[in-house]
């Protein structure tokens, strides 16, 4: 029997904590904070196509280094998943990689619709999370961006009952945008081609075709006022609509651009202060349902090449938690909020079955997050130099104690 004693609870009463494991050991619990086992609803685990990125055997211990035994994998692979079989054989890969990995990291997947792929829905249709909408490109070559396709996979959602997850910016406005900024080289111009109307554009017309087909969105990695401001009204009259930010856009602004340069490039783009304090707003006012990592690991040798060819994505499921715990002892969020945007309104959005999951995150010890310290293949963070404390330090998992031992 393994004992962990004196563990704190998100209501601030303390817990004696024992794992039925042959083993009998005893450790002191008095700095650590128990939570469940959380849910990072957007990753990009690689598989497959761009192993040298990420894969499941990497991917699988950065997220129970992060404090998630669940993770949502979004399509833009290599190739797109985006066929029954091309799900089937993406299945197949990680849970071969998932079994070696060690670590027991529950996972689904997501869909990619494109023009051509309709029919395959109502194969997949059991298998799956939800359908994945790239209404702007970004990594990959999935895209759904005109009006015609958009009300067919809305039909297609309410026949089948599932849930639409949008990556929501206008490709034409991008278009123009970065045929009149070609000559740019200052990575602040990504912020700018794809403006905070790109976003607006494409959620106005994700309300509109919720509401008219009275199917479920989930707007991914919401960023701006104006969205949020869009998906409040829509709330408030019933629409189907829930939103995601994203870490980085809650702990990052367009101001470190100098500093970051490639590291910062992200779509949707990295926003101003104004944009991130409103955020910070909805986030505690119940707008935003849900925070995801949108792990989306590129190379530093990629990420270090210029404007044009830096790839968008920063990777980051192992420092949510951290952030967020670093946030609750500042004072700016409280640890029931964290839950619930890490956990519970995830579970009750994508309708999981509840577990006995629990993470146990250290709350006092505050430490410098190096590139070193992170799991992930690529082996940097854009948070690199912040003082955070909250990293998991147990997993509970499968009936076994994960102990993540970091240097
Ligand atoms: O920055 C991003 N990176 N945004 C996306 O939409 C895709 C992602 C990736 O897969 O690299
Ligand atoms: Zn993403």
């Amino acid at each position: 029997m393994t004992i962990i004693s004196n563990v704190g609870n998100i209501d601030g009463s303390r817990c004696d904590l024992t794992i039925d494991d042959g083993n009998s050991s005893f450790i002191d619990g008095g700095k650590l904070l128990k939570l469940p086992g959380l849910i990072d609803p957007h990753v990009h685990f690689r598989v497959p196509g761009m192993e040298h990125k990420e894969d499941w055997l990497t991917g699988s211990k950065a997220a129970f280094y992060g404090g998630y035994t669940t993770v949502f994998d979004m399509p833009n692979t290599v190739p797109a998943t985006n066929t029954y079989q091309r799900l089937l054989d993406k299945h197949k890969l990680i849970d071969q990689q998932i079994a070696s990995s060690g670590f027991p990291l529950k996972y689904k997947l997501f869909f990619g619709a494109d023009r051509n792929n309709f029919h395959q829905i109502h194969k997949v249709k059991d298998y799956i999370i939800g359908i994945k909408v790239f209404m702007g490109s970004s990594t990959g070559d999935l895209l759904l961006d005109d009006e015609s396709s958009l009300h067919a996979i809305y039909a297609i959602a309410r026949a089948f009952n599932l849930i639409i997850a949008l990556h929501a910016e206008d490709e034409d406005f991008i278009n123009t945008n970065a045929k009149k900024y070609a000559n740019q080289d200052d990575f602040k111009y990504h912020s700018i081609i794809r403006a905070p109307e790109a976003a607006a554009i494409a959620v106005k017309q994700v309300i509109e075709l919720s509401r008219l087909y009275n199917v479920t969105s989930y707007i991914l990695h919401v960023s701006t006022k104006v969205e949020i401001d869009l998906i409040r009204k829509a709330k408030e009259d019933g629409v189907r609509v829930f939103a995601e930010t994203c870490a980085h856009y809650l702990f990052l602004d367009e101001s470190m651009y100098g500093g970051l340069l490639g590291r910062l490039k992200m779509n949707p783009p990295i926003r101003s202060k104004e944009d991130q304090q409103y955020l910070w707003q909805a986030l505690n006012d119940g707008v935003i349902d849900t925070i995801a990592s949108d792990h989306a690991p590129h190379t530093l040798a990629e990420k270090d090449q210029p404007l044009g060819k830096c790839p968008s994505g920063v990777p980051g499921v192992e420092t949510t938690v951290p952030l967020l715990i670093t946030a609750y002892r500042e004072g700016r969020v409280s640890l029931a909020r964290i839950i619930e945007l890490t956990y519970t309104n995830a579970q009750r959005i994508f309708n999981l079955p509840a577990n006995d999951d629990y993470v146990l995150v250290n709350i006092e010890d505050y430490r410098v997050l190096t590139d070193a310290m992170v799991n992930t293949k690529v082996k940097w963070s854009p948070y690199s130099g912040m003082s955070l404390t909250g990293y998991p330090e147990y997993v509970y998992t499968n009936s076994k104690l994960f102990e993540l031992k970091r240097q």
